[in-house]
């Protein structure tokens, strides 16, 4: 009787091995991407890579394990569920509402200890938080979260700036400032081997010649022009702000700051478009 019950489990688990998940990841657009950004400093991105990624990402690795029913079923149902709640590969098309209250739940469950779930961490001995690195990311989420609520005030409390559209539509700008855009957000997202003060400062003054080359390059005319410099001239001081910025939060802050300037930048200037 028992060899019967035992063959029969045994047979329904070879069948159930017929029954795969998918494992194909979706796709990863990179500046959609949270740690991109918001400009995480290198040691959050790593920390956060290994410990909340393979779940909360569209670039999970999955282990050998992965292709053992029935535990490949219950894994694949955890990584859809915790996708669904927090995506940070899809962190850009968040709207501003819900993205504060992400970066606020990831600050309760990194507090109460409940991420990295257990029953990863027991698998996976990197992903484990040493107190210090459970600390270092509240800190930094509390951070960027004040940040976010930052802009919010701001945006409502200022009057707005003399940027604005061409009549709904955006300004074209030459090929160079288009190129001088680019260069400084891919400046920004180079990772910084250490957090260090002196690291950001040079990268503030890397995005000032960057800048300069931009403003010499430029040739637009008339209102384009005009609105180029409502636009740029914010940067000019958000860069010099890092160039001297002196302490760490300063430096973190104002390099989230001028990344977010800089992505501005699509919303109200674009390419020519080529002659079909
Ligand atoms: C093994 C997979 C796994 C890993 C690793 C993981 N999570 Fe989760 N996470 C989940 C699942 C599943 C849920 C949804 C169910 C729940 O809330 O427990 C979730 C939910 C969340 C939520 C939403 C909670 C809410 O209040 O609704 C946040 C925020 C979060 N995780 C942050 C993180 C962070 C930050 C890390 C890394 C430090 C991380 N997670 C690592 C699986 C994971």
């Amino acid at each position: 009787m028992l060899k019967k019950i035992g063959l029969a489990l045994f047979a329904i688990f070879v069948i159930i091995q017929f029954f795969r998940i998918d494992k194909t990841n979706p796709e990863v657009i990179a500046e959609n991407d949270f740690l991109y950004a918001v400009g995480a400093p290198e040691e959050v991105t790593q920390i956060i890579k290994t410990s909340c990624y393979d779940c909360h990402s569209n670039t999970t690795h999955y282990p050998w394990y992965s292709n053992v029913a029935p535990i490949s079923w219950w894994l694949k149902d955890h990584i859809n569920e915790a996708r669904e709640e927090l995506n940070f590969s899809e962190w850009e098309t968040f709207e501003h509402k819900r993205k504060l209250k992400k970066l606020k739940e990831a600050v309760e469950e990194l507090e109460e200890k409940e991420m990295p779930l257990t029953s990863y961490t027991i698998t996976h001995g990197d992903a484990k938080l040493s107190d210090q690195q459970r600390e270092l990311l509240i800190n930094w989420f509390k951070e960027t979260l004040s940040y976010f609520e930052e802009g919010e005030t701001t945006a409502e409390e200022e009057p707005k700036s003399d940027l604005t559209l061409d009549n709904g539509k955006k300004w074209i700008a030459n090929i160079e400032t288009i190129d001088g855009i680019n260069n400084m957000i891919a400046i920004i997202a180079q990772p910084m081997e250490e957090d260090r003060i002196i690291l950001f400062v040079a990268r503030g003054q890397q995005l000032m010649t960057e800048f300069e080359t931009l403003v010499s390059k430029c040739n637009m005319t008339g209102e384009a022009h005009e609105q180029l410099h409502h636009y740029i001239f914010p940067l000019k001081e958000k860069i010099e702000l890092l160039m001297n910025c002196e302490d760490m939060t300063t430096c973190d802050l104002t390099q989230l700051d001028i990344l977010r300037h800089l992505h501005l930048f699509n919303e109200y200037f674009e390419g020519e478009s080529l002659p079909s």
